[in-house]
C-alpha cells in the first residue's frame, strides 16, 4: 500500500478497499503515515465522502486499533449512550440510573468538556471522592452489583480516532458526515456494550446545525451499529438552545438531581425519558410503551434517585451531596444579566452561552485547563418566555471576579429578542431505529 496511490484513488471519489483501509488505520496508528499525508486524506474523503461499505470498514479498523471491552457476561443487556455534545446537557446523569433501575446494564465511558460543550466526566468530579479512573475489572464488577458505571475514556481504545480526531481538528476536517460517524461509533464499538443509543443534537450548539445533516448522521451511525451486530438506535434532539436551566458542573448535577425528585425543567425531564425508554427497550427486550411505563415509574417512583445515590456511593463519591445539594455551595461571585427592555426572547444561542460559561470557569479553554465546579449561569429565561425591562435572563457564578463582564456580554449577545409571541420548537425532531 502506497499512502500517495490511496489519496489520489478517494480525491477522484473512487472505494478504497476493506484491505486498504485496514492498512491505512493500522500504518497511521503505528506512526508510519505522516500526518500531513492523513490530513490530504481526511479532505479528500470531506469532499468526495464514502459509501456505507468503506464507512462500516473504517469504524470498524479503528474501533479495532486498540483495546475493546469484553462485556459479553452482561448478555443482551449492556447499554451504553453517546451525546453529540451539547451546553447543558446532563442527560447521562439522569438516563443512567433510570435504566439501571430498570433492568439495563449501563457500563459507560464519558469525555470531559472542551470549548463550549460540558463532559459527563467533569460532572461527576463534583462529587468529591468520586473516581472517574477504574481498573477494568473494578468496572466490570460495579457494573454487576449496581447495574451502573461511568469512567473517563481510556487512552487504549480506539487509539486511531484519538489521533485522527485530533488532526481533523485543525485540518478543518471535524464536520464530515463519514468522519464523525466512524469516530463516534469505533469508539462506541470498542467499548463493548450490545445496545447503543445515540442523542444526536442539532441546531446553534451542535456540530450539526441542520436537521438533514443531523438526520443523515444518525442514520449513518444507526446503520453502522446494526452492520457490527449491535442495536442501536438514535435520538435527534434540539440543540438551538441550553438544555434545562443550569450550564456549568456541579449546578447541573444539582439540576439533573432536581429530575431525579420529580422536580426539574420539563425539557431535560422530557429529552431524558425518551433516551431512557429507547435505551430499556433495547437492553431489556421491552415493547416500546412497555419501555414508557417502566422508565417513567422508576423515574416518578424514586427508584432512579436511589440508584443514582448508590451509584454515586460506589464509585467514592459523597452521598451526603445527594442528599443535600447545598452543601456544593455557591461561587464567591456573582452577576446579573437583566432583560434591556420589554419583549418575548426569540432565541439563545446555545454556543455562545457555552463559551460565556467557560471563561466564568465552567469549561477548559484548552485541554489542560482547570476547571471549577461551582462556576456557570442559570438561565432564568429562556427562548418563547416573556419579560419586563430589568428582568433577571440569566445568574452568572465565578471565583474568577475579573471574568464577570465579559461573560455577561457574551450572555447577553446570545439573547434575541422579539415583539411578538414564540413558538416553543420541538424538543425531539425525530427517533431513529
Ligand atoms: N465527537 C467525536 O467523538 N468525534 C467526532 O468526530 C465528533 C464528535
Amino acid at each position: 500500500m502506497r499512502m500517495y496511490d490511496l489519496i489520489e484513488k478517494k480525491k477522484h471519489g473512487e472505494a478504497l478497499t476493506a484491505e486498504e483501509i485496514r492498512e491505512m488505520i493500522a500504518a497511521y496508528t503505528a506512526g508510519d503515515i505522516p500526518d500531513y499525508q492523513m490530513s490530504a486524506m481526511t479532505m479528500a474523503i470531506y469532499f468526495q465522502g464514502m459509501t456505507d461499505r468503506e464507512i462500516f470498514d473504517l469504524t470498524d479498523a479503528m474501533a479495532h486499533s486498540g483495546d475493546t471491552v469484553d462485556l459479553s457476561a452482561f448478555g443482551d443487556r449492556s447499554v451504553d449512550k453517546h451525546s453529540t455534545g451539547g451546553v447543558g446537557d446532563k442527560t447521562t446523569l439522569i438516563v443512567t440510573p433510570i435504566v439501571a433501575a430498570c433492568g439495563g446494564m449501563v457500563a459507560k465511558m464519558s469525555g470531559r468538556g472542551l470549548g463550549h460543550t460540558g463532559g459527563t466526566v467533569d460532572k461527576l468530579e463534583s462529587f468529591p471522592g468520586f473516581r472517574t479512573s477504574l481498573e477494568p475489572a473494578e468496572f466490570t464488577a460495579q457494573v454487576t452489583r449496581c447495574g451502573l458505571a461511568v469512567i473517563g475514556q481510556s487512552a487504549d481504545l480506539a487509539p486511531a480516532d484519538k489521533k485522527l480526531y485530533a488532526l481533523r481538528d485543525v485540518t478543518a476536517t471535524v464536520d464530515s458526515i463519514p468522519l464523525i460517524a466512524s469516530s463516534i461509533m469505533s469508539k462506541k464499538l470498542a467499548a463493548g456494550t450490545k445496545s447503543i443509543v445515540l442523542d444526536v443534537k442539532c441546531g446553534s450548539g451542535a456540530f450539526m446545525h441542520g436537521l438533514d445533516n443531523a438526520v443523515a448522521l444518525a442514520e449513518t451511525m444507526v446503520r453502522i451499529g446494526k452492520a457490527h451486530g449491535r442495536n442501536t438506535a438514535a435520538v435527534i434532539s434540539n440543540m438551538d438552545r441550553p438544555l434545562g436551566h443550569a450550564i456549568g458542573n456541579a449546578m447541573e448535577v444539582c439540576e439533573a438531581m432536581e429530575v431525579l425528585r420529580g422536580e426539574g425543567p420539563d425539557d431535560l425531564r422530557e429529552i431524558c425519558l425518551t433516551l431512557a425508554s429507547k435505551m430499556v427497550e433495547l437492553s431489556c427486550g421491552l415493547s416500546a410503551d412497555e419501555a414508557a411505563k417502566a422508565t417513567a415509574e422508576a423515574l416518578n417512583g424514586g427508584k432512579a434517585l436511589a440508584k443514582f445515590r448508590e451509584w454515586i456511593g460506589e464509585q467514592g463519591g459523597d452521598t451526603a451531596y445527594v442528599d443535600d445539594p447545598s452543601l456544593f455551595g455557591v461561587a464567591a461571585y456573582t452577576a446579573e444579566v437583566k432583560a434591556p427592555a420589554a419583549g418575548v426572547i426569540l432565541s439563545c444561542n446555545a454556543e455562545q452561552i457555552g463559551t460565556a460559561a467557560m471563561v466564568l470557569g465552567a469549561g477548559r479553554q484548552t485541554k489542560d485547563s482547570v476547571i471549577d465546579p461551582r462556576a456557570g449561569i442559570t438561565l432564568v429565561k429562556k427562548p418563547a418566555d416573556t419579560v419586563k425591562a430589568g428582568d433577571v435572563i440569566a445568574r452568572l457564578y465565578t471565583e474568577k471576579a475579573e471574568t464577570l463582564e465579559a461573560a455577561a456580554k457574551l450572555v447577553q449577545e446570545a439573547l434575541t429578542f422579539t415583539d411578538r409571541p414564540v413558538e416553543q420548537q420541538p424538543l425531539v425532531y425525530r427517533v431513529i431505529s
